[in-house]
């Protein structure tokens, strides 16, 4: 079994590495065509201490990988034509039956936000009925649920408010007013560093006590500068605020796959690490270039994982 902490442990005897990050983790997109990719972001010495890949089960890349050395957290990426279907719920009980320590599920996938652009588009009330059967239960043996993460769209916050709501009503009984379960409060962000704070700013305002997860974010579709800036002020911003449980760049690809712009990716076109990719990870620079290596700009697109489920990679900008 490969231990990442044995060898954060040699590199920090050593003296090499940057602080590292308990906060910061991977959101699994695997391609298919380079498995070999899957392991960069495990490399010794590598920052990146839990992934999520949309799904209820772990990816088999990193199944010899232990929870403490790097923690998976599962998934429900959507509901399905009846909301009291328990099969999320199920497969995590028996992950966890089987001996894996599940601390964290997350709730849906942007489920304010349509199909075609990687929506899981949920009406709050299904959602709410779907959160009930899977999620309460899973909360009752003592594991965080993180919320739907809804888009950075205007639409974002009234949904959650919605499926609150709705889901306050289906756990209350007689006058006794009761609220849903949640441990934390997932948010997706692609545009400016000013909009990624106020779009969080507005979360704590609503929520002020809510621990802040942010387990999709870039600036999408900007010059390398900017995208290296971006980068740079909201991982600052993250590490400094309490707050701020945990994060998740949203990047592990190469830039020929990209669909939120080539500048944004953490492996260029050859599959070497960028310099986003590399200091994601707590390494130095690379000064590898997006765009280098083989592999021609593709048209953004949709990546099927799993048993029919469509995960989104497509972002709502607005
Ligand atoms: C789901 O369960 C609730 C009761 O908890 C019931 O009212 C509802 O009709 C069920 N929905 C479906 C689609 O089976
Ligand atoms: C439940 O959700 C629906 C939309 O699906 C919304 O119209 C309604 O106001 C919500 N109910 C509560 C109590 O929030
Ligand atoms: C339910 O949540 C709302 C909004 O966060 C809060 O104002 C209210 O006090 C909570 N109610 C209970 C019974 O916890
Ligand atoms: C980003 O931070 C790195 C060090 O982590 C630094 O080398 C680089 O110049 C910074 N870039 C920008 C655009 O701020």
């Amino acid at each position: 079994m490969i231990t990442l902490r044995f060898f954060a442990a040699l590199l920090a005897v050593a003296g090499i590495g940057s602080a590292a990050s308990s906060k910061r983790g991977l959101c699994f997109t695997p391609n298919e065509a380079h498995p070999d990719d899957n392991h960069v972001w495990v490399k010794s010495g590598s920052d990146l201490k839990w992934y999520y890949n949309y799904q209820g089960l772990p990816s088999p890349a990193y199944s010899p990988l232990s929870q403490d050395d790097f923690e998976y957290i599962p998934m429900m990426w959507g509901v399905g034509s009846n909301p009291n279907d328990t099969a999320f719920y199920d497969q995590v009980k028996k992950l966890v039956d089987d001996g894996t320590k599940v601390k964290h599920v997350l709730g849906f996938n942007e489920p304010d936000g349509p199909a075609d652009q990687g929506g899981s588009n949920i009406k709050p009330k299904d959602a709410a009925q779907a959160w009930v059967a899977n999620f309460e239960p899973l909360g009752k043996m003592g594991i965080k649920l993180g919320l739907p993460a809804c888009t950075g769209s205007p639409g974002g916050l009234p949904w959650l408010k919605q499926f609150l709501g709705n889901c306050s009503e289906l756990v209350s009984t007689g006058g006794d007013k009761k609220n849903c379960t949640w441990g934390f409060l997932p948010v997706h962000w692609y545009d400016n560093f000013a909009g990624l704070a106020s779009h969080i700013g507005e979360r704590k305002a609503t929520w002020p006590d809510a621990e802040i997860w942010v387990t999709e974010y870039a600036y999408a579709h900007q010059g390398l500068a900017p995208s290296q800036e971006f980068y740079n002020q909201s991982i600052d911003y993250f590490e400094k605020l309490d707050y701020i449980g945990r994060y998740a760049y949203f990047g592990a690809f190469r830039a020929s796959k990209a669909n939120v712009g080539s500048n944004a990716a953490m492996l260029s076109n050859g599959g070497k690490l960028t310099d986003i990719g590399s200091w994601y990870l707590g390494f130095s620079a690379t000064g590898v270039t997006p765009q280098s290596g083989k592999g021609a700009m593709t048209v953004p697109s949709v990546v099927l994982v799993g048993a029919g489920v469509s995960v989104g990679l497509a972002v709502n900008l607005f």
